[in-house]
């Protein structure tokens, strides 16, 4: 069960989120709506493997660009972006 006082906020894109610790950066940005990538046609990309494989994944996480978030844990005030 979600324990309010133990959640991480962080930002995806500018939208607040508040997840629990533990959780991948993959899943804060699919719990914000958003989306990594656009394929060629302009069609919008999610996390595919979750396990660091794909690359499908890739995010700016603190302005690093193309880190992979499902291999990143959320952490307080992160900021992430996507495209
Ligand atoms: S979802 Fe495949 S590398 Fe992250």
């Amino acid at each position: 069960m979600p324990d309010p006082a133990r959640s991480i906020t962080l930002t995806v894109n500018g939208t607040m989120v508040r997840v629990q610790p533990g959780t991948t950066v993959a899943a804060a940005i699919l719990i914000a709506g958003g989306y990594t990538r656009t394929s060629v046609s302009g069609e919008p990309r999610a996390p595919l493997c979750g396990m660091g494989i794909c690359f499908e994944c890739r995010a700016s996480i603190g302005g690093k660009l193309h880190q992979r978030s499902c291999q990143i844990l959320c952490t307080q005030g992160m900021d992430v972006r996507t495209p």
